[in-house]
Protein backbone atom coordinates (compact mmCIF):
# COMPACT_ATOMS: atom_id res chain seq x y z
CA UNK A 1 0.00 0.00 0.00
CA UNK A 2 1.41 3.32 -0.89
CA UNK A 3 -0.50 5.00 2.05
CA UNK A 4 2.16 2.51 4.34
CA UNK A 5 5.44 3.95 2.76
CA UNK A 6 7.32 6.63 4.76
CA UNK A 7 8.35 9.61 3.14
CA UNK A 8 11.85 8.25 2.65
CA UNK A 9 10.70 4.91 0.90
CA UNK A 10 8.36 7.20 -1.42
CA UNK A 11 11.33 9.75 -2.15
CA UNK A 12 13.78 6.24 -2.97
CA UNK A 13 11.07 4.46 -5.05
CA UNK A 14 10.73 8.18 -7.09
CA UNK A 15 13.86 8.31 -7.49
CA UNK A 16 14.30 5.07 -8.45
CA UNK A 17 12.07 5.47 -11.35
CA UNK A 18 14.22 8.68 -12.64
CA UNK A 19 16.99 6.38 -12.44
CA UNK A 20 15.18 4.11 -15.20
CA UNK A 21 13.65 7.71 -17.00
CA UNK A 22 17.25 8.87 -17.25
CA UNK A 23 18.19 5.05 -18.93
CA UNK A 24 15.07 4.64 -20.93
CA UNK A 25 14.81 3.37 -24.83
CA UNK A 26 11.12 2.20 -24.72
CA UNK A 27 9.87 4.82 -27.49
CA UNK A 28 11.69 6.27 -30.16
CA UNK A 29 12.29 9.68 -28.34
CA UNK A 30 15.33 7.77 -26.85
CA UNK A 31 17.40 8.47 -29.76
CA UNK A 32 15.88 11.43 -31.47
CA UNK A 33 17.99 13.58 -30.29
CA UNK A 34 17.83 13.46 -26.60
CA UNK A 35 20.19 14.89 -24.70
CA UNK A 36 18.91 14.43 -20.90
CA UNK A 37 15.74 12.87 -20.23
CA UNK A 38 14.05 14.88 -17.49
CA UNK A 39 12.14 13.19 -15.06
CA UNK A 40 10.33 15.76 -13.01
CA UNK A 41 11.47 17.20 -9.78
CA UNK A 42 9.91 18.26 -6.16
CA UNK A 43 8.75 17.41 -2.97
CA UNK A 44 7.85 13.70 -3.28
CA UNK A 45 5.18 13.98 -0.50
CA UNK A 46 3.93 17.33 -2.90
CA UNK A 47 0.08 18.33 -2.23
CA UNK A 48 0.32 19.88 -5.70
CA UNK A 49 1.90 18.30 -8.98
CA UNK A 50 2.13 19.92 -12.43
CA UNK A 51 1.82 17.83 -15.54
CA UNK A 52 3.13 19.96 -18.49
CA UNK A 53 3.74 18.01 -22.13
CA UNK A 54 7.80 17.24 -22.51
CA UNK A 55 10.71 18.86 -22.27
CA UNK A 56 11.93 21.87 -24.65
CA UNK A 57 15.29 22.86 -25.40
CA UNK A 58 16.68 24.23 -21.45
CA UNK A 59 15.18 21.19 -19.80
CA UNK A 60 16.78 18.68 -22.42
CA UNK A 61 19.76 20.22 -21.70
CA UNK A 62 19.87 20.78 -17.76
CA UNK A 63 17.80 17.27 -17.12
CA UNK A 64 14.86 19.47 -15.19
CA UNK A 65 11.70 20.27 -15.96
CA UNK A 66 10.46 24.02 -16.95
CA UNK A 67 13.78 25.64 -16.32
CA UNK A 68 13.49 27.91 -20.01
CA UNK A 69 10.86 30.74 -20.25
CA UNK A 70 8.19 28.61 -19.33
CA UNK A 71 9.56 27.86 -15.94
CA UNK A 72 9.80 31.37 -15.45
CA UNK A 73 6.80 31.72 -15.91
CA UNK A 74 5.18 29.13 -13.73
CA UNK A 75 8.02 30.36 -10.81
CA UNK A 76 6.64 34.04 -10.94
CA UNK A 77 2.56 32.46 -10.91
CA UNK A 78 3.68 29.98 -8.17
CA UNK A 79 4.92 32.91 -5.95
CA UNK A 80 1.85 34.68 -6.82
CA UNK A 81 0.15 32.28 -4.69
CA UNK A 82 2.45 31.98 -2.36
CA UNK A 83 4.13 28.96 -3.23
CA UNK A 84 7.59 27.51 -3.92
CA UNK A 85 8.99 25.08 -6.56
CA UNK A 86 10.62 22.82 -4.35
CA UNK A 87 6.96 22.23 -2.38
CA UNK A 88 5.19 21.22 -5.36
CA UNK A 89 6.45 18.42 -8.30
CA UNK A 90 6.32 19.21 -11.51
CA UNK A 91 6.86 16.45 -14.34
CA UNK A 92 5.89 16.20 -18.01
CA UNK A 93 3.74 13.73 -20.03
CA UNK A 94 6.67 12.32 -22.02
CA UNK A 95 10.53 12.68 -20.42
CA UNK A 96 12.02 12.81 -23.63
CA UNK A 97 12.57 16.30 -26.12
CA UNK A 98 10.37 15.58 -28.66
CA UNK A 99 12.19 16.44 -32.22
CA UNK A 100 12.21 20.51 -32.97
CA UNK A 101 9.43 20.81 -29.92
CA UNK A 102 7.32 18.67 -31.52
CA UNK A 103 3.65 17.50 -30.65
CA UNK A 104 4.57 14.18 -28.51
CA UNK A 105 2.79 11.34 -30.36
CA UNK A 106 0.31 8.37 -29.64
CA UNK A 107 1.74 6.19 -29.13
CA UNK A 108 5.17 8.00 -26.87
CA UNK A 109 2.53 9.15 -24.63
CA UNK A 110 0.73 6.09 -23.96
CA UNK A 111 4.06 4.23 -23.34
CA UNK A 112 5.98 6.83 -21.37
CA UNK A 113 2.71 7.17 -19.13
CA UNK A 114 2.16 3.85 -18.33
CA UNK A 115 5.85 3.17 -17.79
CA UNK A 116 6.41 6.56 -15.57
CA UNK A 117 3.99 9.57 -15.07
CA UNK A 118 1.14 7.13 -13.54
CA UNK A 119 3.44 5.64 -11.23
CA UNK A 120 5.08 9.00 -10.27
CA UNK A 121 1.27 10.33 -9.50
CA UNK A 122 0.51 6.81 -7.76
CA UNK A 123 3.79 7.52 -4.95
CA UNK A 124 3.07 11.39 -4.69
CA UNK A 125 -0.74 11.16 -4.38
CA UNK A 126 -0.75 14.72 -4.56
CA UNK A 127 -4.49 16.36 -3.64
CA UNK A 128 -4.07 18.45 -6.96
CA UNK A 129 -3.30 17.65 -10.21
CA UNK A 130 -2.84 20.42 -12.33
CA UNK A 131 -2.14 19.68 -16.26
CA UNK A 132 -0.36 22.32 -17.93
CA UNK A 133 -1.52 22.28 -21.82
CA UNK A 134 -3.91 20.12 -23.67
CA UNK A 135 -1.59 16.98 -24.16
CA UNK A 136 -1.55 16.72 -20.22
CA UNK A 137 -5.56 17.37 -19.88
CA UNK A 138 -6.21 15.47 -22.39
CA UNK A 139 -4.91 12.52 -19.96
CA UNK A 140 -7.41 13.00 -17.56
CA UNK A 141 -10.24 15.16 -19.66
CA UNK A 142 -10.49 12.97 -22.98
CA UNK A 143 -11.99 15.00 -25.42
CA UNK A 144 -11.89 18.34 -24.22
CA UNK A 145 -11.18 21.74 -25.27
CA UNK A 146 -8.60 23.59 -23.25
CA UNK A 147 -10.39 27.22 -24.16
CA UNK A 148 -13.79 25.63 -22.30
CA UNK A 149 -12.55 24.17 -19.53
CA UNK A 150 -9.04 25.80 -18.20
CA UNK A 151 -9.57 26.62 -14.49
CA UNK A 152 -12.26 24.54 -13.73
CA UNK A 153 -11.75 21.55 -11.60
CA UNK A 154 -13.07 18.41 -11.52
CA UNK A 155 -13.22 15.90 -8.68
CA UNK A 156 -12.44 12.33 -8.38
CA UNK A 157 -11.25 10.08 -5.86
CA UNK A 158 -10.73 13.00 -3.35
CA UNK A 159 -8.54 14.61 -6.19
CA UNK A 160 -8.77 17.50 -7.82
CA UNK A 161 -8.41 17.77 -11.39
CA UNK A 162 -7.34 21.63 -12.89
CA UNK A 163 -6.09 22.07 -16.49
CA UNK A 164 -4.50 24.77 -17.41
CA UNK A 165 -3.10 26.88 -20.34
CA UNK A 166 0.03 26.14 -21.23
CA UNK A 167 2.84 28.48 -20.06
CA UNK A 168 4.03 28.80 -23.29
CA UNK A 169 0.65 29.67 -24.73
CA UNK A 170 0.50 32.34 -22.25
CA UNK A 171 3.85 33.43 -23.30
CA UNK A 172 2.55 33.66 -26.80
CA UNK A 173 -0.45 35.52 -25.89
CA UNK A 174 -0.03 37.61 -22.45
CA UNK A 175 -2.28 40.25 -23.54
CA UNK A 176 -5.34 37.53 -23.11
CA UNK A 177 -4.17 34.61 -21.31
CA UNK A 178 -1.95 35.89 -18.77
CA UNK A 179 -4.97 37.50 -16.62
CA UNK A 180 -6.83 34.17 -16.90
CA UNK A 181 -3.84 32.20 -16.21
CA UNK A 182 -3.67 34.32 -12.94
CA UNK A 183 -7.47 33.92 -12.48
CA UNK A 184 -6.75 30.11 -13.25
CA UNK A 185 -3.72 29.60 -10.89
CA UNK A 186 -5.35 31.29 -7.52
CA UNK A 187 -8.00 28.31 -7.78
CA UNK A 188 -5.17 25.82 -6.32
CA UNK A 189 -5.37 26.90 -3.10
CA UNK A 190 -8.90 27.16 -2.91
CA UNK A 191 -8.78 23.84 -4.18
CA UNK A 192 -6.15 23.07 -1.09
CA UNK A 193 -8.63 24.44 1.10
CA UNK A 194 -11.73 22.40 -0.47
CA UNK A 195 -9.85 19.32 -0.05
CA UNK A 196 -9.32 19.68 3.85
CA UNK A 197 -13.20 20.53 3.81
CA UNK A 198 -13.58 17.69 1.82
CA UNK A 199 -11.88 15.30 4.25
CA UNK A 200 -13.40 16.42 7.58
CA UNK A 201 -17.01 16.29 5.96
CA UNK A 202 -16.78 12.55 4.88
CA UNK A 203 -14.62 12.27 8.10
CA UNK A 204 -17.87 13.20 9.69
CA UNK A 205 -19.89 11.14 7.80
CA UNK A 206 -18.07 8.01 8.42
CA UNK A 207 -17.78 8.43 12.48
CA UNK A 208 -20.11 6.00 13.79
CA UNK A 209 -23.20 7.15 15.38
CA UNK A 210 -22.32 6.32 19.15
CA UNK A 211 -19.70 8.60 18.75
CA UNK A 212 -21.61 11.45 18.14
CA UNK A 213 -23.81 11.17 21.02
CA UNK A 214 -20.53 11.28 23.67
CA UNK A 215 -20.86 15.07 22.82
N1 LIG B 1 7.33 22.86 -21.58
C1 LIG B 1 6.87 21.71 -21.07
O1 LIG B 1 5.80 21.23 -21.41
N2 LIG B 1 7.61 21.09 -20.17
C2 LIG B 1 8.78 21.56 -19.74
O2 LIG B 1 9.40 20.90 -18.90
C3 LIG B 1 9.24 22.77 -20.28
C4 LIG B 1 8.49 23.41 -21.19
FE1 LIG C 1 11.32 6.40 -22.38
FE2 LIG C 1 9.47 8.28 -22.06
FE3 LIG C 1 11.86 8.92 -23.02
FE4 LIG C 1 10.15 7.51 -24.51
S1 LIG C 1 9.86 9.63 -23.79
S2 LIG C 1 12.34 7.07 -24.26
S3 LIG C 1 9.14 6.22 -22.95
S4 LIG C 1 11.41 8.14 -20.98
Amino acid sequence: MIESLTPEQRCAALEHIAAEVRACTKCPLHAAGRTRAVPGDGDCAAEVMFIGEGPGFHEDQQGLPFVGPSGKLLDELLSMIGMRRSQVFITNVVKCRPPENRDPLPEEIATCTQAYLHRQIALIAPKVIVTLGRFSMALFFPNAKISQIHGRARWENGRAYLPLYHPAAVLRNMETLKPQMEADFRKIPQLLAEWASRQSASAAADAPPEQLTLF
